[in-house]
């Protein structure tokens, strides 16, 4: 066992022992970029469950690539059949399934994608921590404001009533905490429609250059 701190990003100076070192590539991230013709980012969407996070994240995903955007859309429920298959919903799963995200999404914007990833990602500090791993300017968090109660009536996997009935326990808005983001770069009402919130995500996309007017 190690005693490195998983909660810190991967840098070239905390690695689990000295004897690694960071090795810096010829073919860097601008050069990756060039080819791509747009930059890499990361687009976190936040969110409670059957706020509608996945369906927007999915369809901004078909716009961008209609405009010849290389994307890449990291879905919790997906990544929890895969690389997250063996972490549950206590606070310190989550935490690491945020972590594993972070530095998967940071690896793929390093490869000059735009990266949509769509985690309930329910703490305020493991959101911070992921902008935090990011270069300035990479990390766009859109918080899906979708009213509990609105959520609760969707509910499109039965889960919400299961949380009710005391079947699933730690159920994010009903028994495990969210924190909405204070200062999101692009906040939705989530009670509009899919098309809407799209359209309006392409703009704020368009302003900060990430893709091309
Ligand atoms: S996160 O909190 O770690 O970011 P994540 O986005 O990966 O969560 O997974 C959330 C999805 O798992 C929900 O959309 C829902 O379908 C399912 N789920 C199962 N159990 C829970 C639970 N206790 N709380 C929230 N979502 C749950």
């Amino acid at each position: 066992m190690t005693d490195i701190n998983l909660l810190q990003p991967a840098t070239e100076s905390n690695a689990s022992s000295p004897d690694i070192v960071w090795h810096e590539h010829a073919v860097n991230r601008e050069s990756r970029e060039k080819l791509h013709g747009h930059q890499g980012a990361v687009i976190w969407f936040t969110g409670l469950s059957g706020s509608g996070k996945s369906s927007v994240a999915g369809a901004l995903e078909q716009a961008l690539h209609q405009l010849e955007v290389s994307t890449y859309l990291l879905d919790g429920d997906n990544v929890r059949h895969g690389l997250s298959r063996d972490l549950g919903f206590s606070d310190d799963d989550r935490i690491e399934n945020i972590r594993r995200v972070g530095e998967v999404a940071k690896l793929m914007q390093d490869a000059g994608l735009l990266v949509l990833t769509a985690f309930i990602s329910p703490h305020r500090h493991e959101r911070q921590m992921v902008r935090e791993l990011l270069p300035e300017g990479r990390f766009i968090e859109v918080f899906v404001d979708t009213p509990l109660a609105v959520c609760e009536q969707r509910d499109p996997k039965g889960l919400y009533k299961k949380a009710r009935a005391g079947e699933i326990k730690n159920f994010t808005g009903i028994s495990s905490v969210y924190e909405s983001p204070e200062q999101p770069e692009i906040h939705l009402n989530g009670e509009q429609l899919v098309t809407n919130l799209v359209a309006q995500m392409l703009d704020v996309l368009r302003h900060h250059a990430i893709i091309k007017p």
